[in-house]
């Protein structure tokens, strides 16, 4: 049967989302479908901001970066996620739903695709779960932290940006003899920051699954390496990542109690330490230790510390082929659904297939399990190199 399929793309935009836009197109294209794309994510579809997308408009669209339909962070459900009562909470998400679901019939779909994070899922999962609505998810992010995928699109992109740009400061670390700390997005999950800097050779990687020892992790490493004969030094810093609560009341001097307390607090109303902006408080901290200081005087090395964030600059760009390609398929097999009419459903990469699960169990969240080879990988190529030096 013939479908009208509503599109958006929420959360942070990603290298690969025109892709699955383009897949979506091109099935439905081939079915005799419409797609009327809902623009600014979850906002435009509060609103009713759409245009119906014609494919003969829209050549090659999987190549290009970003996103044609615009995406904003709205979250319908953003008042009622603060709610303490679980029964009230409960009633208003219910009811937002149920508002969010007669939407439908207001913009002439017959289902929704909702491309997005955590954050965007969860919203058609709330709709699917309490008011039937018809959709499906495709799971997005750089940050690769969603489960039930084995890769989010944008995260091959991302890695390959930040690498060339780890891989640039490194020479320039090099020619001046420095010590730089640079840091990578990713929130609370490492993959960014571990994979990256695996791939560039960074020296010191620091992730939020792995709470840093400071004068361990970091002061130790660098006195061996300086010792080794190792002239320039490049720490990979997630923004998640945080010290032990053990290190941070012993080593950190520019941190205090009352600079903690005011930071913002997560859903438990611990401060969230990753708001701290480490890459800075590393840099800072370094300068404070004069021990250090010493040793680079003794073994005739530089003392110059330095800090890059990388920031937006590794979401940006055009997708990676990978990225493309999986765009693609994810899009196919999103439109494949509907015109199946199989809802609930979150399309997701499982080796070399694309396959569905349920749209409430996709939603969750995947950090680097501990047991990962990735650990492995890190401590031999980071330990490795000044050892063999010695
Ligand atoms: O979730 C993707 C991401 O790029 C994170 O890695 C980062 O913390 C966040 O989005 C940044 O969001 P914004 O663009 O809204 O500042």
């Amino acid at each position: 049967m013939k479908k009208t399929i509503g599109v958006l793309t929420g959360g942070g935009d990603c290298p690969g989302l025109n892709s699955v836009l383009y897949g979506i197109l091109l099935k439905a294209m081939d079915a005799g479908s419409k797609v009327v794309g809902i623009e600014k994510g979850w906002k435009g579809f509060l609103e009713n901001i759409t245009r119906e997308l014609d494919i003969s408009k829209l050549d090659d669209l999987h190549t290009i970066g970003g996103t044609i339909l615009y995406t904003s962070r709205t979250n319908p459900y953003k008042n009622a996620k603060k709610i303490k009562d679980p029964a009230k909470k409960q009633k208003m998400i219910e009811e937002m739903a149920k508002k969010m679901a007669s939407q439908f019939n207001i913009m002439g779909i017959d289902a929704l695709i909702a491309i997005g994070g955590d954050d965007t899922l969860g919203v058609a999962a709330a709709m699917h779960q309490y008011a039937g609505a018809k959709v499906i998810g495709v799971p997005k992010t750089i940050d690769n932290d969603l489960s039930s995928t084995d890769y989010t699109f944008g995260f091959w992109s991302a890695i390959q940006l930040a690498s060339n740009t780890m891989d640039n400061i490194t020479t320039t670390a090099r020619s001046h003899q420095r010590i730089f700390v640079v840091q990578v997005m990713g929130r609370d999950a490492g993959w960014l920051t571990l994979v990256s800097g695996i791939s560039t050779g960074a020296d010191i990687i620091l992730i939020p699954e792995r709470p840093f020892d400071f004068n361990k992790d970091i002061v130790n490493v660098l006195r061996e390496r300086v010792k080794a004969g190792c002239k320039y030094h490049i720490i990979a810093c997630s923004e998640g990542a945080v010290p032990t609560v053990e290190s941070l009341q012993r080593d950190f001097q520019t941190i205090s109690q009352v600079k903690i307390d005011k930071l913002p607090k997560d859903e438990f109303g611990n401060p969230l330490l990753s708001k701290l902006n480490l890459s800075k408080v590393i840099v800072e901290e370094l300068n404070l230790r004069n021990d250090l200081k010493d040793i680079f005087q003794e073994c005739n090395a530089e003392f110059e510390v330095r800090d890059v964030v990388l920031g937006h600059t590794i979401r940006a760009g055009t997708p990676s082929s990978f990225d493309r390609i999986l765009g693609l398929r994810l899009g196919i097999h999103a439109a494949q659904l509907v015109l199946e009419e199989r809802y609930g459903l979150m399309v997701c990469l499982r080796g070399e297939n694309i396959q569905t699960v349920p749209l409430a169990e996709g939603t969750q969240k995947k950090t680097i399990p501990l047991n990962s080879d990735l650990f492995e990988l890190c401590n031999l190529i980071t330990k490795v190199k000044y050892e063999s030096r010695r």
